[in-house]
């Protein structure tokens, strides 16, 4: 008897906390009345199941586990049923998700069980991460609460691309950027494994180009097979990306009469941006080569599609060359383009014959291609649009380029297919989705997860959610939850800083100035370039290494002062707004007196020193706004403007929330 009030109790505060956490947001949710309550008794009960939904069961059972304390007395999956169960039926089994294959899924949360449905083991892993989301925490009570669940993707193709050349990303690092991909259900790695700094993947074939091409770090086949079978199980395809014919001075350094600048030497870049080396179009051998090499990677990567690249050929070599430049004469070529389109088309031809369809960037799309190429859209949307009118697949990547480390809403908002989109029905369904694209110039393994996580998801939600389901708003209310959830299963994009903290201050302890590190951003775009010609050997750890790409203390503080301050300083919740500039004050001093520690810190210290005398004059003006002079004021207009536009890779953004407390 003592357990009913303690039950009506939980009801009671469960409808008045009903914060949904679910990302991507669910086509359809419907929440009734009642809970079912997880025990240790639960039993999760899953039939027939094929070896990979049997193992990500087994995961789930133990992300269930750690996340609610809870030991499942079964600690396995059952295959029968009864009450308190949650139970897993799946029709179809498949080896591994291919474009378009149904992952859709509903869930049925009772008082007395849950039932996950699903047509295919992938729809089910769709269906088990939504659960894990579903769980609420309770002091020892652990519950869902009763919810009927229908889920499909709005789009079929939700990927990530990591260009893995710039800079090394290891095997663990990806794998647990796969897991991350899983739990917001995207479903592409796009490994971008050549480029003019480095080739990462072994070639028996060719071994030169794993043997000189790089830096000394790349991917046995051994280790590529380890990472398609990982993502494979978890529902997710792995599509290679050999970017040709341009963008390849690695493939050169080993190979260099495969180039088309006669007698030419290669070396690494070890620059960024866009080179000469190029492959030569012309000569026969080039095709053979690439035949041969496209049939060994075609037996690590059983994805449909393989990814050519085709950005970015500045076309020099080729005009430099005489032979090329009579090759085209001979073969009516009038331009590059048209060699390029040349080139792709034997390339085409390879492909076709290893049973693989070709996609690329925007470069390689040109009229009268075969209807299968898909184009991948970096150029933008008005590109992407062509592409679907003429009846080609394409995808975004445009607006979704994580280097340029914008914040989350700039990535949501940039939506493949607004409502007021003009396309007819027909020209909508050639976009297949998109992708989140990491390059790695400024990236690397310790700092990756950063970059892109938690914005990715918010990626994750724009591809799979409806134009209906995408709430800005919401989406922030969920970011934190959903980012504390990514690192319970591994990542490292919120815990990586207090290491590279560590090390970059020579200090034991970065308690005391994480605060003030919170209230700033690293610059946007691609001005970072600006203060520095960045080598791939350059260390990644400055302090904007160490910023995450949006201030959360800086939001959370502008809506404080927006909500709160009507003019000038005249604020309700004036003590805690002076709390918080207390707090950061606090830090700011903190900072200022290590700075001199190393080379890193002491670059935003000026920002420190400006940034304290404004929050200074913050915490007066909300004290008393009558009594701080109009020098005083003025001159916190002048420091306002200063930190706005102080020469730094990274920007102390709280100026956004405190020229708030000074609005006239
Ligand atoms: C690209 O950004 N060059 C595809």
């Amino acid at each position: 008897m003592k357990f009913l009030p303690t039950i009506f109790l939980l009801i009671f505060s469960i409808v008045l906390n009903a914060q949904n956490n679910l990302l991507p947001q669910p086509k359809e949710v419907k929440v009734a009345s009642g809970i079912f309550l997880l025990n240790s008794k639960t039993i999760i009960q899953l039939k027939d199941g094929s070896e990979f939904l049997k193992n990500y069961t087994d995961r789930f059972i133990n992300r269930l586990q750690n996340k609610t304390g809870i030991f499942l007395k079964t600690h396995s999956i059952q295959d029968t049923s009864s009450n308190n169960c949650i139970s897993i039926q799946v029709s179809n089994q498949v080896d591994s998700l291919y474009l378009g294959m149904d992952e859709s899924y509903s869930i049925q949360i009772k008082t007395q069980s849950i039932t996950l449905i699903a047509n295919t083991n992938i729809g089910a892993y769709r269906g088990l991460e939504t659960l894990l989301q579903l769980i609420k925490i309770k002091g020892k009570n652990i519950y869902f609460r009763n919810t009927t669940i229908n889920d499909a993707p709005r789009f079929p193709w939700r990927g990530l691309m990591i260009d893995v050349c710039r800079h090394w990303i290891p095997e663990h690092v990806i794998k647990r950027n796969i897991d991350a991909m899983a739990m917001v259900k995207m479903n592409v790695l796009h490994l971008h494994l050549t480029e003019d700094q480095a080739f990462r993947i072994e070639c028996k074939a060719f071994p030169k180009f794993h043997l000189q091409g790089n830096d000394g770090n790349y991917y046995t086949h051994q280790q590529i097979k380890s990472i398609v079978k990982y993502a494979k199980e978890r529902g997710i395809r792995v599509i290679p990306e050999f970017d040709i014919p341009g963008h390849a001075t690695s493939w050169a350094v080993g190979y260099p009469k495969l180039a088309s600048e006669k007698n030419g030497k290669y070396v690494l870049e070890t620059k960024y941006g866009v080179f000469n080396p190029t492959l030569d179009p012309s000569k026969e051998e080039t095709y053979a080569f690439l035949t041969q090499f496209f049939t060994e990677m075609a037996t690590l990567f059983p994805d449909e599609y393989m990814h050519i690249g085709g950005d970015e050929n500045n076309g020099k070599q080729w005009d430099e060359n005489s032979k090329i430049q009579k090759f085209m004469n001979d073969q009516n070529l009038k331009n590059n383009h048209d060699l390029q389109a040349y080139f792709n088309g034997r390339v085409l031809s390879i492909l076709t014959q290893l049973n693989k369809k070709m996609v690329g960037w925007d470069e390689i799309y040109e009229a009268n291609i075969p209807k299968e190429i898909a184009i991948q859209s970096w150029r933008g949307k008005e590109s992407l649009y062509q592409i679907a009118k003429d009846g080609y697949p394409g995808l975004l990547s445009n607006g979704y380029y994580l280097d340029k480390v914008y914040r989350a809403k700039a990535y949501y908002e940039n939506n493949p297919l607004p409502a007021d989109n003009k396309l007819t029905e027909a020209e909508r369904k050639n976009i297949l989705g998109g992708e989140a694209t990491m390059w790695s110039e400024l990236v690397n393994e310790k700092t990756i997860d950063s970059r892109i996580w938690p914005v990715t998801a918010a990626i994750a939600e724009r591809l799979w959610s409806t134009n209906d389901n995408c709430n800005t708003e919401k989406l922030y209310s969920k970011l934190p939850y959903i980012s504390s959830q990514l690192e319970s299963i591994g990542l490292q994009h919120l815990s990586y800083r207090t290491p590279l903290l560590k090390q970059i201050s020579n200090l034991n302890d970065v308690t005391d100035i994480i605060d003030f590190v919170n209230l700033l951003e690293p610059l946007k775009g691609y001005k970072r370039h600006r203060y520095l010609t960045y080598k791939t050997h350059y260390p990644l750890s400055r302090l904007v290494d160490a910023c995450y790409t949006e201030s959360y203390s800086s939001k959370n503080f502008e809506l404080l002062a927006k909500t709160n301050c009507v003019q000038s300083g005249v604020c309700r919740n004036r003590d805690k707004i002076k709390t918080k500039l207390k707090q950061w004050i606090k830090s700011t001093e903190a900072f200022i007196k290590v700075a001199d520690q190393s080379i890193a810190l002491s670059e935003a210290k000026p920002i420190a020193y400006k940034a304290l005398e404004l929050m200074e004059l913050s915490w007066a003006q909300v004290n008393s706004p009558t009594e701080l002079s109009i020098t005083k004021k003025e001159r916190a207009q002048i420091l306002i403007s200063e930190l706005r536009d102080y020469k730094l890779d990274c920007k102390f953004v709280a100026v956004d929330g405190i020229e708030l407390l000074f609005k006239k």
